[in-house]
């Protein structure tokens, strides 16, 4: 069977079994090793890339079922999608990546969520990390780069009206 869908902005064809997990795709035939494919069971995050900009872990998504629909990982983030970019700069500034393994899901599950709360409060980042784990940080400087970039947008006047 032939799945086609966009991937980083560009047609994508797998004529594999449907049944492939989309992170094998990424990282075996594709050689994007920005997802990390870390528990394979939905639980850490670190495999999470967009599909249709919805955060969502590579690891559980059949490649049959992108069929038609646009897939962003962390290299067409980096590339293309100004709120992540503003977070790793901000993820930069406060030194807070250690061994990295976390950060690609945390870049996209924490991008989309920054598009939609721009007046979120920490314990709004907290909660919204919950399905991002971090086995090095503690995650306080992960909250302090978030909080950095709502108040940048606060004062770029990005926030809801
Ligand atoms: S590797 Fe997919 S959620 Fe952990
Ligand atoms: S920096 Fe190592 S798992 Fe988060």
């Amino acid at each position: 069977m032939t799945t086609t869908f966009q991937l980083n902005g560009e047609s994508c064809r797998f004529d594999g079994d449907p049944m492939t997990p989309l992170i094998d795709l990424l990282r075996r035939d594709r050689f994007m090793t920005g997802t990390k494919a870390v528990c394979r069971e939905g639980f850490c995050g670190a495999c999470i890339v967009h599909v249709e900009s919805e955060p969502v872990p590579a690891c559980l998504r059949p490649v049959g079922l992108l069929e038609g629909l646009s897939v962003t990982t962390i290299e067409g983030a980096s590339q293309f999608d100004a709120e992540a970019q503003r977070l790793q700069a901000a993820f930069e500034r406060v030194d807070a990546v250690q061994c990295g393994m976390c950060f690609p899901g945390m870049v996209m599950s924490l991008s989309e969520f920054l598009r939609e709360n721009s007046r979120a409060d920490r314990d709004a980042v907290k909660h919204a990390m919950v399905g991002n784990i971090c086995r090095c940080t503690g995650y306080e400087r992960i909250v302090d780069a978030v909080m950095e970039c709502l108040a940048e947008g606060e004062h770029a006047g990005g926030a809801d009206v």
